[in-house]
Order: structure tokens, then C-alpha cells, then sequence
């Protein structure tokens, strides 16, 4: 008799799904049925992890209780390290390529400084480490090179890092990490594109004509070294993340950057949720082609089974290739196809961006979710923190019922439980 209750109760429900798909607008009326119309349990709901990984901020090592928080949990990023040492390799082949006009004093020694992202964060430990390494300037530290900031080291004597050599156009230079630091605004948010405009003011008073190149974690803070200082003085600077101004501003002398595919990575998260939502296999229109033709190709894209975790590939951008990528919010063509609304019903997804004013997040891949939504059939709320407390957006998670799925992008990786325990 139970049985029958709940056979009939589970009908009920379908049918009233169904006609809210019909009905093709009330995502809220089915926010808390999967595809299958059964209700479920936020703490069962999909769950994706991106841009910053559940890990601890001061060892790097994977949060796994996060990333399986439940059988639908998910990251979504790139590979960190091969991507910092393709931006390693650009800076030290732009620099052999120019040798004859890199010394800028002549003194013999290549100088320069580096703008830190944020020294707990996983992707910004890789990119320090990966321009230590190509320019020889790293140290060990703990089996890894070290990633900490230096501050100054006009004279070569900090102990984080150490001269390195290189031998171009017949001559021997030495290289020299002049400067770094992590650029952190009084307030406490990191990547702090501002910070990094004021630092080279006072990098350039104290360097001058020592700064050869311009080195930072991400183009937000790239750019705002370049237009304040390094355009009008003609000194490279390269960043990470290909956003549009910074490719834009190759034309007009910044070095380079890299593209972290956020293409890729923008449709990664909304589609592992989608796949989840309608029950089907987790490599639908990712490794596998779906029924309406979306498939990534694995030069792309790893998947790390044990990490839960999918990363998309870089691609260094420079003079060479950046005609090639001018648009960096274009969705990526193999995977632009868009899913029937009867078979994939509109669902509702909670979304954050943990800083609002981040460059990268902002103006690269919250407007590639967007435009992936729609081919998605996902109606999704996004939500902009302050960069500074988990708090200010933890806030607008007041009633986790009304979603789907979540998809989050932590203020701080090491602060996962402070979104699963909303959702326990
Ligand atoms: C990007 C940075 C961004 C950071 C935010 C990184 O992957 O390269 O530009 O500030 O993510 O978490």
C-alpha cells in the first residue's frame, strides 16, 4: 500500500514537471525535482567546484572532502602547471628574441618584477614557480620551487630566489628578480588589479631603467603595470588569461599572455551540471558527442577521475597567434550546439563569482557562462561576492531549495565547508 502511495505520489509529481517544462517558464515550481521528478535533498544536488579548487591555501593539498562532497561534485579549471610553464617559456623566448634590445641600461643584467595573485591560491603558486623556473631564478624549497614574494632584492641577496643566467645573442646576462609581491588590497581582496597599478609606480622610482620586463599571475593586473608604466616606457609585460584588453593591447607592445582556455572551462561547468541534472553519463557532450553534436576533443581537456576534477589546457598568446583569439567571451565552437528543451528541461542553477570586480572572472568567464546557459537550457542566478569574505556571499544562499545545482567560486579555497554546510 506504502509502495502504491509513493508510486502515485511520484506520478503526480512527474506529471506536474512535465507540464512545468511544457509550460517551458517555471523553473521555480521543479527547482527542487531532478529530471527524474523525485524530490531531492540539497545535500544530493549537483555540486561544481571552479577557479579555485578546495585545497589548503598553505600546502596546495586537495580538500577531497569537498570534492566529494557528494557523487555529483565536481572542479572545474586548468592545468596550473602546464600553463605556468608555457608563460615561463614565453617571457624567456621573448627574451632571447630580443636580446639585442631587452638590457635597457646595458648593465648586463636582465631585471624584473613580478606581480603575486594570491600566495595561497593554487594557480597562482604554479605561475610564480613556472617563471622562476624558466628564468633559473627559483630556489627549493621543501621539494618545490619557492613561490613566496621577495619584496625588493636590488642587490641579488633574497633568499627566495637567486640570479640565474642566460646566454643569448653570444653573451652571457644575469637575471634578476627585482621586485614581487602579493598584490592584496588594504581591504583584503587579492589579485588586486589597483595594487598592482600602484606597485610598479614605486618598483619604477627605485628601478628605473633596471626593469627589463614586467612579469604578473593575470592580465587584471598585467594591464594595470602596462598603462601605467610599461607602455610609455616600452617595457614588455606579459600576463595570464587572454582577456580581450590584453590581447588587444599585444598590438601595442604588452608581451603576451595565455589563454587558459576559459572557453572550455565555462562550458566544463555548466555541463557537468547539466549531465547530472538529466542522469546521463558524466562525458556527454564532453568526451562523448551528444545527440545535438557537442563534443571536446582531448587536445582541450584532462579529466582526473581521482580528483574529480576537469582542466582545461593553455595556449600561449603572443604577436604570433593573438589575431586568433581578439574575443576571448566566443563560445567554443565544437561545443556550441544547442540541447532541446524537451529532453533537457529548464532547471535553475546558483552560481557565484567570488569577486565581482575581478577581471578575469568578469570580463572573460562569467560572460562565456552566459552564453553558454542558454545552449544549456539553464536558468542561472548569478551572484557577485566582494573578493574579501565568504560571508557576503554564503549570505545569498538563504534558501538552497529553490536550485538545481550549484555551482561555486570561493572567496578562499581552503573555505569549502562554508558553502556544503548550507547544504547539508
Ligand atoms: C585567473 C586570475 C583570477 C583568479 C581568480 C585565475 O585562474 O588567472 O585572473 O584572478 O583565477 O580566482
Amino acid at each position: 500500500m506504502k509502495r502504491k502511495i509513493a508510486l502515485i505520489t511520484m506520478a503526480a509529481v512527474m506529471a506536474l514537471s512535465v507540464t512545468a517544462c511544457g509550460g517551458g517558464s517555471d523553473s521555480g515550481k521543479s527547482a527542487s525535482n531532478n529530471s527524474s521528478g523525485s524530490e531531492v535533498a540539497n545535500k544530493d544536488k549537483p555540486l561544481v567546484w571552479f577557479n579555485r579548487q578546495p585545497s589548503n591555501s598553505s600546502t596546495g593539498e586537495l580538500d577531497m572532502t569537498a570534492l566529494n562532497f557528494n557523487k555529483d561534485t565536481y572542479y572545474v579549471g586548468f592545468d596550473a602547471n602546464q600553463g605556468a610553464e608555457l608563460q615561463g617559456t614565453m617571457v624567456k623566448d621573448y627574451i632571447e628574441k630580443n636580446i639585442d634590445k631587452i638590457d635597457r641600461n646595458g648593465d648586463g643584467v636582465i631585471g624584473y618584477v613580478l606581480a603575486i595573485g594570491d600566495i595561497g591560491h593554487n594557480d597562482s603558486i604554479a605561475r610564480t614557480r613556472g617563471v622562476r623556473k624558466a628564468l633559473g631564478t627559483g630556489v627549493e624549497k621543501d621539494g618545490d620551487i619557492d613561490s613566496a614574494p621577495i619584496g625588493t632584492n636590488a642587490d641579488g641577496t633574497a633568499t627566495a630566489v637567486k640570479d640565474g643566467t642566460i646566454e643569448a645573442g653570444g653573451k652571457k646576462y644575469v637575471v634578476r628578480e627585482l621586485a614581487s609581491q602579493e598584490m592584496k588590497n588594504s581591504a583584503g581582496a587579492t589579485w588586486d588589479a589597483a595594487t598592482a597599478g600602484n606597485s610598479i609606480g614605486t618598483w619604477s622610482s627605485s628601478f628605473g631603467e633596471n626593469i627589463d620586463v614586467v612579469v604578473s599571475n593575470n592580465d587584471g593586473m598585467g594591464m594595470s603595470m602596462f598603462n601605467a608604466w610599461s607602455k610609455d616606457n616600452k617595457v614588455p609585460t606579459f600576463g595570464y588569461d587572454a582577456n580581450n584588453d590584453a590581447v588587444a593591447a599585444i598590438a601595442e607592445g604588452y608581451g603576451g599572455t595565455i589563454s587558459q582556455h576559459a572557453d572550455v572551462q565555462a562550458y566544463l561547468t555548466l555541463r557537468v551540471i547539466r549531465n547530472a541534472l538529466d542522469g546521463v553519463d558524466i562525458d556527454t557532450g564532453i568526451g562523448t558527442e551528444d545527440e545535438a553534436g557537442n563534443v571536446l576533443s582531448e587536445d582541450v581537456y584532462t579529466y582526473n577521475e581521482e580528483q574529480r576534477s576537469y582542466y582545461a589546457l593553455n595556449v600561449a598568446v603572443t604577436a604570433d597567434n593573438y589575431q586568433e583569439f581578439t574575443d576571448s567571451t566566443k563560445v567554443y565552437e565544437p561545443v556550441s550546439k544547442q540541447l532541446d528543451e524537451k529532453e533537457h528541461a529548464k532547471k535553475k542553477v546558483w552560481l557565484n563569482i567570488y569577486n565581482a570586480s575581478d577581471n578575469f572572472l568578469s570580463s572573460t568567464y562569467q560572460p562565456l557562462l552566459k552564453n553558454y546557459d542558454d545552449l544549456l537550457n539553464l536558468d542561472v542566478e548569478y551572484i557577485g561576492g566582494d573578493g574579501q569574505t565568504e560571508s557576503n556571499i554564503t549570505n545569498r544562499l538563504g534558501n538552497p531549495s529553490q536550485y538545481d545545482a550549484f555551482a561555486i567560486n570561493m572567496v578562499k579555497t581552503d573555505n569549502a565547508a562554508s558553502y556544503t554546510s548550507l547544504l547539508q
